[in-house]
């Protein structure tokens, strides 16, 4: 299909769902288990509802964001998903190079197709990227995996911790997927804070779940803190971040003023940003659709890139806000979905 039939994110999805092979579909698309959490991450978005104010002059709607002190054009960003070459030769090379020319920030995974030299390269001049860690067993490599990718210039990295061993994902396993994962089991917060004193770069812990582990993050002086269920591949009827979000926000809101929140799961449209948002998260990622407008190469994901962008613009217009810092819990309805 033409890349400019393309008018949402989700229909990336309808064309990856045709076009790829079953088996690299399902490594992109599979959930844990029954994948109850994968269609909870979607649906939950509509369970929060939006409260527009009127009569506000909304003539420029500015999207800059900032993230740990680098300008970016956009509040959303490139998730860390590997393999990247199942739908392009080019894989994270072409992710790079659209963040870039959209100004947007990517952060490539550990698990990548090409190697972190090699994406660093195609950094655009000022161009800002961070990267995913996984914590290896092996500790020869897990320490020159942090080398490398200081070294080539990542601004900070994302350390995974929804993954001390892999998730029971029915759907991919059937196709062969390998089932076994490096990451070590006897992380804690201790090696965290060993981590940190291994690198200048900061380092985020990906996939907080609880206000428990929010505040733990926050005591341990992270400089920020990224609430993911790993795209629901991990644990089945874990909560989305959306809830995580709300859990956060009833129980120890400070968390949100003490620490930068990312957070990402489900997010495909520009509601669904700005409701995140709305809570006190400050980047929100998206996973599965970048890698899925891949298929059309780097002007896919330029052209999702843009979409989301206009969503987002023409969505806080009919929200009644000019810019995106004055959004709080003000704008949304989220009665029922109390957590915890
Ligand atoms: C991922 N994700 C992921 N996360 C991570 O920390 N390291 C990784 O290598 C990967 N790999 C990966 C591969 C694929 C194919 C997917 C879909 C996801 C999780 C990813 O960073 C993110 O948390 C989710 O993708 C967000 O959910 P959505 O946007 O896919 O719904």
């Amino acid at each position: 299909p033409a890349l400019d039939s393309i008018k949402g994110i989700p229909d990336f999805e309808a064309v990856a769902r045709r076009h790829m092979n079953v088996s690299d579909y399902s490594y992109y698309r599979t959930g844990a288990a029954g994948e109850f959490a994968y269609r909870r991450s979607l649906e939950i978005f509509d369970q929060v509802k939006l409260r527009p104010r009127t009569l506000v002059d909304v003539t420029n709607i500015s999207l800059n964001t900032t993230i740990f002190g680098h300008e970016f054009s956009a509040p959303f960003f490139i998730a860390p998903a590997a393999r990247a070459g199942l739908t392009h030769p080019r894989a994270e090379l072409n992710l790079a190079e659209a963040a870039g020319a959209g100004n947007i920030l990517y952060a490539p995974s550990l698990g990548s197709t090409k190697r972190i030299e090699e994406i660093a390269a195609v950094a655009a001049p000022g161009q800002v990227m961070f990267h995913q860690l996984y914590v290896s067993r092996n500790k020869t490599k897990f320490a020159s995996d942090v080398k490398r990718i200081e070294a080539a210039g990542f601004k900070g990295i994302f350390v995974t911790v929804d993954n001390p061993i892999h998730g029971a994902r029915t759907r991919e396993s059937r196709y062969g997927w390998p089932s076994t994962t490096d990451s070590d089991p006897k992380f804690t917060w201790e090696s965290y804070q060993e981590l940190r004193n291994m690198t200048s770069l900061p380092v985020i812990p990906k996939g907080i779940q609880s206000v428990e582990d929010a505040l733990l993050a926050v005591k341990c002086g992270a400089p920020g803190i990224y609430l993911s269920n790993h795209g629901a591949r991990q644990l089945d009827t874990s909560q989305s971040p959306l809830e995580i979000a709300i859990e956060i926000y009833e129980n120890a809101p400070e968390v949100f003023k003490e620490t930068f929140v990312f957070a990402d799961g489900g997010v495909r449209y520009g509601t669904d940003v700005l409701k995140l948002l709305a809570l006190g998260v400050k980047a929100v990622g998206l996973g599965r659709p970048f890698m899925y407008s891949n298929l059309f190469g780097r002007q896919g994901v330029e052209h999702l890139i843009d979409i989301l962008k206009e969503e987002i613009a023409l969505d806080a217009a009919n929200l009644g806000v000019a810019e995106l810092k004055q959004l709080d819990t003000r704008w949304l309805n989220f009665g029922r979905l109390s957590a915890y």
